[in-house]
C-alpha cells in the first residue's frame, strides 16, 4: 500500500523534483500524509556529498556549507520538533538538553529495523532507539565535558529509519538567560556566539522553533535570527504547542509581525507515552476538528507539511548554493597550489646551501646598491622609506637648516654685545687697534661648542635609518631561509654599530679640528668679510649720530638689526663691528665644511657598506661558532615547515572536496536532461 503509494507520488512529482534541484520553484506546497518525501533518492547523493564535505571541514577552508540551522529559546519544544521528524526520541533533562552542535542526519531506509549512528571525534558509535538519549548524553559528556558547560564541537547524529524525511539539521542549544546550577554565568552569551556564527552564513537557512504560548516579538530566537536575516528570506518559523494555546494563532500566523520569509508551520508535538503514529493522527484530528485551529490553511499545519517544507528548503538551498560552493573550492585549490608552489625548495646539500646563500647575498647588494646609491626604487615603488637615496637628501637638509637657523640667530642676537664683551677682557697695554685673536677664537670655540651636538645628531639620525633599511632588504632577501635571517640581522646590526661609532669618531674630529683652528683658503670669506666691513663707517655713523632716532639698522648680508644698546660703547664700535664681520664671514665657511665634509664621509660609508663590508661581516657571522656554518641553512625554518604543512593539508581537503562535488555536479547535470 505504502509502496504503490510511493510510486504514484514518485511520477507525478517527477518535474517538481527538478525544480527543486534546480532552485526555480521552490513553493510547491502538495501536502503528502506520510513523513516521506519523494526526493529521497535524488536528493540523497547531493545530502551525502554536503556531508562529506562537513566531515572534511571544509569550514575552515572558509567555505561555508548550506544548512538548516534549529533555533529556539528553551522550552520552545525544539528537541520535540526533531524527535517528531526524527522519529525518535532525544534527551530531555533539568537545564540545557543539548549542549553541543548535533549535526542530525535523516535517512529513509526500506529496512523495517532503524539504525542509528552517532560520530564525533572521529569516532563512529552505533546506537538503537532506546539507548541513543543516553548515547548523545555520553558523547556530550566527552565533548563539553561533564558539567553543564557548553561546546562548539559538533556531533553528527544519523538516524536510518523507514519513512524519515531526507534531511539533515543542526541542531543548536536552547536560549536561556538565566544559567542553572552549574552552568557558567556567561552561558547566555557562550550559547548566543555558538547561535550567531552558525546562522551569520548567507547559506544557512534558520528553522526558528516559536512556542504558541508565548508572544513572538519577545522571542530571543527570533531576535538573533532578526539580526542576521532582516528580511526573513532565509528564515522558516515552526510553531509548536498549537493544541496548548489555540486561541489567536491563525492570526498571529497571518499578521507576521516578526518577518518570518519562508513561511509558518503550526505543529502538535508528540505528547506523554503516545507513539509517534498515534501523535500523527491526534496532530491531524486537531487541526482538523479544533473550532479555531480547523480554520488554519491545511497547508501550512501538521509535521508532514513540515518535513516537506524541510527538503524543499533545503533542496533549494542547495542548488541555489552549490555552484558558488564549487567556483570557491576551485579558487581556493589553485591559489593554495600556487602558494605551494611559492615555498622556497627545502635545501638538501651544502653545494645547494652556498648557491643559495651566494645568490641571497647578491640579490641583497644589488638592492641596496639600488636605492642607496643609485636612487633606483623598482623593488619598492609604493614604500616611501625605501627611497633611501632621497630620504639620506630629507636628513641632510634639516640638519643643514638646523645649523643655518642657529647662525642666523647668533648674528642677529644682542647684535655686537659679545663682541664688546671679549674686546673689553682682551685689552692690553700695546698699539691700539690691532685686532686680539683670543678675543677672536674664544667667540668662534663658544660657537663651536654650541653647534657640536648637531653633526652628532645628524650621523645618529642617518645610522638608525640605515639600520632599518639594510635590516629590512635582508630580512626580504632571507625571507624564507630562517637560520640565514637570524645570522644576517645579527651581522647587519653588528657591522651597523660599527659603522655608527666611526661616523661619531669621524664627526668629533671634525668638530675638533673647527674649534682648534681658524683656517680656511676660500675666496668667499674675504669677499664676505669685505662686503661686511664697508659698511662699516654707515653703521658707526648711525648709530652714533644723536638725531637719529631709528632703533634698527639694516645690515646687508645679515639683516636688520637692533642698535639702541650700542650708543653707550662709542668707542668701541668699530673694533667690534670688525671683529663680527670676520666671525660672520668666517662662520659660514665653517658651517659649510661642517656640512659638506660629513656628508661626504657618510656617502663613503654607505658605499662600503653596499660594496664590501656588510658581506664580509654576514659570512663572518655566518661561520663563526654561533652561526653555525653553512649547514645551519639546511635547516628549513619553522615558519616555512607550518606553512607548507598546513598548506598541503588544506590542499588535501580540497582536492577531496573538489572530487565530491565534481561528482555531485555530474549528477545534477543528468537530472537536468
Ligand atoms: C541498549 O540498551 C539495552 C538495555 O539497556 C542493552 O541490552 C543493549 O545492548 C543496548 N544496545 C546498545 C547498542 O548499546
Ligand atoms: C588557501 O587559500 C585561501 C584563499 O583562497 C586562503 O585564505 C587560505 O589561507 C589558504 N590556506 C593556507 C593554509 O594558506
Ligand atoms: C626539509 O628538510 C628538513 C631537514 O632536512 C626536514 O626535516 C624536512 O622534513 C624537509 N621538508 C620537506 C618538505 O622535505
Ligand atoms: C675647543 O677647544 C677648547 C680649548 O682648547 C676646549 O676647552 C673646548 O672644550 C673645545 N671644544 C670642543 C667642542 O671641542
Ligand atoms: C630705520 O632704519 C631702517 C633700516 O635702515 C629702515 O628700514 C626704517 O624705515 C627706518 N625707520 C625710520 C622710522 O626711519
Ligand atoms: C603533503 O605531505 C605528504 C606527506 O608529508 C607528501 O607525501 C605530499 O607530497 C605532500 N603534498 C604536497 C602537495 O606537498
Amino acid at each position: 500500500m505504502v509502496g504503490t503509494a510511493k510510486k504514484t507520488r514518485r511520477t507525478t512529482n517527477k518535474d517538481d523534483s527538478l525544480a527543486v534541484v534546480h532552485g526555480e520553484n521552490p513553493q510547491v506546497s502538495t501536502i503528502i500524509a506520510p513523513i516521506v518525501s519523494s526526493y529521497n533518492e535524488k536528493i540523497r547523493p547531493i545530502l551525502d556529498a554536503v556531508e562529506n564535505l562537513r566531515r572534511l571541514n571544509i569550514a575552515k577552508e572558509g567555505i561555508q556549507l548550506p544548512t538548516i540551522v534549529v533555533v529556539g529559546d528553551q522550552s520552545s519544544g525544539k528537541s520535540s520538533v526533531l524527535e517528531s521528524l526524527a522519529g525518535i526520541s532525544l534527551p530531555r533533562g533539568q537545564g540545557i538538553c543539548t549542549r553541543v552542535p548535533l549535526v542530525m542526519r535523516l535517512q529513509s531506509h526500506p529496512l523495517p529495523n532503524p539504525e542509528l549512528m552517532l560520530e564525533f571525534n572521529g569516532k563512529s558509535i552505533s546506537t538503537d532507539e532506546d539507548n541513543v538519549s543516553d548515547a548523545i548524553n555520553i558523547a556530550t559528556d566527552e565533548l563539553a565535558g561533564n558539567a553543564k558547560g557548553i561546546s562548539n564541537t559538533p556531533l553528527t547524529l544519523v538516524v536510518k529509519k523507514n519513512g524519515v524525511p531526507d534531511l539533515t539539521m543542526v541542531d543548536l542549544p536552547g536560549i536561556t538567560r538565566v544559567p542553572v546550577h552549574g552552568q557558567p554565568e556567561n552561558i547566555y552569551d557562550q550559547i548566543k556566539d555558538i547561535i550567531m556564527e552558525y546562522i551569520r552564513p548567507e547559506e544557512s537557512i534558520i528553522l526558528n522553533v516559536l512556542s504558541a504560548t508565548v508572544d513572538f516579538t519577545t522571542c530571543e530566537s527570533i531576535r538573533m535570527s532578526q539580526s542576521v536575516d532582516k528580511t526573513g528570506l532565509r528564515t522558516l518559523a515552526v510553531v509548536t504547542k498549537a493544541d496548548k494555546s489555540p486561541e489567536g494563532l491563525l492570526e498571529k500566523v497571518t499578521a507576521d509581525d516578526v518577518n518570518i520569509g519562508l513561511g509558518y508551520v503550526c505543529v502538535r508535538n508528540r505528547i506523554g507515552d503516545e507513539s509517534y503514529e498515534e501523535a500523527r493522527i491526534e496532530e491531524e484530528r486537531l487541526f482538523e476538528s479544533h473550532p479555531m485551529l480547523s480554520k488554519i490553511d491545511k497547508s501550512i499545519v501538521g509535521v508532514p507539511v513540515l518535513a516537506q517544507r524541510l527538503v524543499q528548503v533545503q533542496g533549494m538551498i542547495i542548488s541555489k548554493t552549490l555552484p558558488e560552493i564549487v567556483k570557491k573550492i576551485n579558487e581556493k585549490l589553485t591559489y593554495n597550489l600556487s602558494e605551494l608552489d611559492k615555498l622556497p625548495v627545502n635545501l638538501t646539500c651544502v653545494a645547494d646551501a652556498m648557491t643559495t646563500f651566494m645568490h641571497i647575498i647578491g640579490l641583497s647588494k644589488e638592492s641596496l646598491r639600488k636605492i642607496l646609491l643609485r636612487g633606483e626604487f623598482d623593488e619598492y615603488p609604493d614604500e616611501k622609506n625605501m627611497h633611501c637615496t632621497a630620504r639620506l637628501v630629507d636628513l641632510l637638509d634639516s640638519y643643514s637648516n638646523h645649523l643655518q637657523c642657529f647662525s642666523e640667530k647668533e648674528a642677529t642676537k644682542d647684535f655686537l654685545m659679545e663682541e664688546i664683551r671679549e674686546l673689553q677682557e682682551a685689552k692690553l697695554i700695546g698699539l691700539p687697534n690691532f685686532m686680539p685673536r683670543t678675543a677672536f677664537l674664544s667667540i668662534h670655540q663658544r660657537k663651536v661648542k654650541a653647534i657640536a651636538h648637531m653633526p652628532i645628531d645628524f650621523v645618529h639620525n642617518v645610522w638608525e635609518y640605515l639600520e632599518t633599511v639594510v635590516s629590512s632588504v635582508l630580512l626580504r632577501h632571507c625571507e624564507n631561509y630562517y637560520q640565514l635571517q637570524v645570522s644576517t640581522r645579527r651581522a647587519g646590526q653588528s657591522l651597523i654599530a660599527k659603522m655608527k661609532e666611526s661616523s661619531i669618531k669621524h664627526v668629533l674630529v671634525v668638530v675638533e679640528m673647527e674649534n682648534l683652528t681658524d683656517y680656511t683658503c676660500n675666496p668667499e670669506f674675504m669677499a664676505e668679510y669685505n662686503k661686511l666691513i664697508s659698511q662699516q663707517d654707515d653703521f658707526v655713523k648711525a648709530v652714533l649720530d644723536p638725531n637719529n632716532n631709528n632703533q634698527t639698522f639694516d645690515l646687508k648680508g645679515v639683516g636688520v638689526i637692533d642698535v639702541a644698546h650700542l650708543k653707550q660703547y662709542f668707542s668701541m664700535l668699530t673694533q667690534a663691528f670688525d671683529l663680527k664681520g670676520r666671525m660672520i664671514a668666517y662662520w659660514r665657511i665653517v658651517q659649510k665644511r661642517i656640512i659638506d665634509s660629513i656628508a661626504m664621509h657618510l656617502m663613503l660609508s654607505i658605499h662600503n657598506l653596499v660594496n664590501k663590508d656588510l658581506e664580509k661581516e654576514i659570512v663572518h657571522d655566518l661561520m663563526s661558532p654561533k652561526g653555525g656554518g653553512i649547514e645551519r641553512l639546511l635547516e628549513e625554518s619553522p615558519s616555512i615547515a607550518g606553512k607548507r604543512d598546513k598548506l598541503n593539508r588544506s590542499v588535501k581537503v580540497l582536492q577531496e572536496s573538489k572530487e565530491t562535488v565534481g561528482n555531485l555536479m555530474d549528477r545534477i547535470g543528468t537530472y537536468g536532461d
